[in-house]
């Protein structure tokens, strides 16, 4: 699914940066991405699968 129209971004391109490059909030992912920094319109729900992505990430970790 595409999260950012203007740079063509995926929720999951998004979730392996925070996966896999420890990227942890809007600002590095903007850095990373590009993401967020046409329209804007894309930063919330950006923010949103970071969230989730960190969680489910700290779940995973403390059950193994
Ligand atoms: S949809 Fe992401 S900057 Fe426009």
């Amino acid at each position: 699914m595409f999260v950012c129209m203007c740079y063509g971004i995926t929720d999951s391109q998004i979730e392996k940066a925070v996966r896999e490059d420890g990227i942890g909030n809007m600002r590095e992912l903007k850095a990373k991405l590009g993401l967020g920094s046409q329209c804007g319109s894309c930063v919330e729900m950006a923010q949103d699968i970071i969230d989730t992505t960190i969680v489910g990430e700290s779940l995973f970790k403390n059950v193994g």
